[in-house]
């Protein structure tokens, strides 16, 4: 599959007020950071020294309470207290002598809200926003380049099509299933949402295209042929539109709108390097 790398995006990858500390921007200032980052899709504040517990507070002050996604693990003494809070996951290998890598599933390309269809109440455009903070980066990912998170703009991804092709998905959904329950045609939740959905704030017009086990409606009962429909319509938008890689800085938090953007994580050598990040997902409640 041809694929462009940039680590310059014309949208994505904005710092929003460089020199800032998260913890104390003002009421204005958080205003602006929630324009910058509908606007921009993915956006970083860099060199941020903060706790689990301030990463988290800072989400639900700006965006609203959630539980969705979160998952809780008991305290672990191995692991820097300022590191755990309910609700924030330390992602990576945050022990130093064990090789496993918490998130590996995530080095496939997805949303970050494929989870919704188990949510009961709310819909696939609801706004789901990632918190992501680099506390230890490796120096290198498993190829011996810088180690990034990537990025698509699935905007930019919609006006990358044939006026044609937009048309054609402009009149078909697909049904998303959870990623916890990956089987497709299991007795599991499956929500429907638009190939071509409408952004909830700034009324632009993406794609939402799940993960592989998404079905188009139609081929509830041709699964084969609904694998196949995704990972042509991928290829075609990655043929078509330059991935943005964030180099990782420790301090950084790269924050994402799921409504916008694909992402996926890259590998790096765990017998070598530790790596250590926060993640917090929250519901915006607030714009909508
Ligand atoms: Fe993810």
């Amino acid at each position: 599959m041809q694929q462009q790398t940039v680590q310059q995006h014309t949208r994505l990858g904005r710092e929003f007020l460089p020199g800032c500390n998260l913890t104390q921007l003002t009421e204005q200032q958080v205003t602006q950071f929630k324009q910058s980052l509908w606007e921009h899709g993915v956006i970083v504040l860099r060199q941020q020294h903060l706790t689990a517990s301030q990463l988290k507070e800072f989400a639900i002050a700006t965006f609203g309470d959630s539980t969705l996604g979160r998952y809780t693990r008991p305290i672990d003494p191995e692991i820097d207290p300022d590191l755990q809070s309910p609700g924030v996951s330390i992602l990576g290998n945050p022990k130093m002598h064990t090789t496993e890598i918490r998130g590996k599933f995530a080095w496939e390309w997805h949303h970050d809200k494929d989870h919704l269809p188990k949510t009961e109440g709310m819909d696939m455009n609801t706004l789901y926003v990632v918190m992501l903070y680099g506390v230890e980066i490796p120096p290198e990912g498993i190829d011996g380049k810088p180690h990034t998170t990537e990025f698509l703009d699935m905007v930019e991804a919609y006006n990358n099509l044939s006026r044609e092709h937009q048309q054609q998905l402009e009149q078909t959904s697909m049904h998303h299933l959870s990623p916890f329950f990956p089987k497709p045609g299991s007795d599991v939740p499956m929500k429907l949402h638009p190939i071509v959905s409408t952004h909830k704030v700034t009324g632009k017009k993406g794609l939402y295209l799940g993960s592989d086990t998404s079905i188009r409606v139609g081929m509830e009962e041709k699964l084969e042929e609904a694998k196949l429909f995704w990972q042509e319509l991928f290829e075609t938008v990655l043929e078509r539109t330059p991935v943005y890689a964030h180099v990782w800085q420790p301090g950084d938090i790269v924050f994402w709108d799921n409504s916008q953007v694909m992402h996926a994580g890259t590998p790096y050598d765990a017998n070598k390097y530790r790596r250590i990040a926060l993640r917090v997902g929250v519901v915006d409640k607030t714009s909508t």
